[in-house]
């Protein structure tokens, strides 16, 4: 059974088609990869997922027939659907270990501003237990008392997975979990991404970086001007023209494929 349903999706922006009738099925447990030319419309699928946005048309069903299209993002996160965001830490004058107990109190709607100021000592201790066991799951563990902003771009991707890991996730939507990093940094990353899949969840991931996208996905999907343009095996979609066509004159795959 498919954990997510998209299913004649359309997203208008004034008269720009962002997603145009946008069909997925996506499969509890697997790593999707989400590919295309820059405005694809890949983000906007994931924030129409993810209810940063209403979709102007189609729906979009969760474990069978819950739709979640048109609700509120702290609704759909609720429900287990959580994306990443580019802005990683929520706070960067705090720590990495309290930005994730910070997170963890806020997925579970408890007043921030007793947890700030430490007036719910009981809730937060119980919680920072489980947000130390994903700061070490994410391999953070060494720099949980550093202040988000001090570190290292790579670090601070992990933090933001750390964070979205903190809304105990069913579904993870990445978008461009590697951006911006240098080869240690994303073969770390992609380390981490296999091992918050191997806990059980379903990843969705958008990502420019085609010999990870192929190294990591089971399977792809093509975007192109707000359509599905095909899906297949890396393997297929990698010699697949009308893939190819629709990435010509753009910067970035024609050399990545050839080296993958
Ligand atoms: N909030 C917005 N308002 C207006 N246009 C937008 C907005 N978000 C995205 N778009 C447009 O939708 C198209 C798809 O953008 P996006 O989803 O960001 O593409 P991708 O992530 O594939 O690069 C682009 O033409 C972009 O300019
Ligand atoms: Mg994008």
């Amino acid at each position: 059974m498919p954990i997510l349903e998209v299913e004649g999706l359309s997203k208008y922006f004034g008269g720009l088609a962002a997603l145009n009738d946008v069909n997925l099925s996506i499969q509890e447990g697997e790593i999707r990869g989400i590919i295309g030319p820059n405005g694809a419309g890949k983000t906007t699928l994931f924030n129409v997922i993810s209810g940063v946005y209403r979709p102007s048309s189609g729906q979009i069903r969760y474990q069978g027939k819950t739709r979640i299209d048109g609700l509120s993002s702290s609704r759909i996160a609720g429900m287990g659907v959580v994306r990443t965001f580019q802005r990683t830490a929520l706070y960067h004058h705090f720590s990495v270990l309290k930005n994730v107990i910070v997170a963890r109190h806020l997925h579970a709607k408890e007043n921030i501003f007793r947890v700030i100021s430490g007036l719910a000592k009981k809730t937060e201790e119980k919680n920072t237990e489980k947000a130390l066991e994903i700061v070490e799951f994410m391999g953070l563990g060494h720099l949980k008392e550093e202040l988000a902003e001090n570190l290292p771009h790579g670090h601070q991707r992990a933090l933001g997975v750390a964070i979205a890991i903190a809304c105990e996730p069913k579904v993870l939507l990445l978008d461009e979990p590697l951006t911006g990093m240098t080869p240690t940094e994303k073969d770390r990353m992609i380390d981490l991404i296999r091992k918050v899949h191997q806990q059980g969840i379903t990843i969705l991931m958008v990502e420019h970086d085609m010999r990870s996208v192929m190294e990591l996905c089971g399977y792809i999907s093509v975007l192109d001007f707000g359509m599905l343009l095909v899906e297949g095996p890396p393997a297929e979609i990698q010699n697949n023209e009308m893939v190819i066509n629709a990435y010509l004159g753009t910067e970035d795959i024609l050399s990545a494929s050839t080296s993958a």
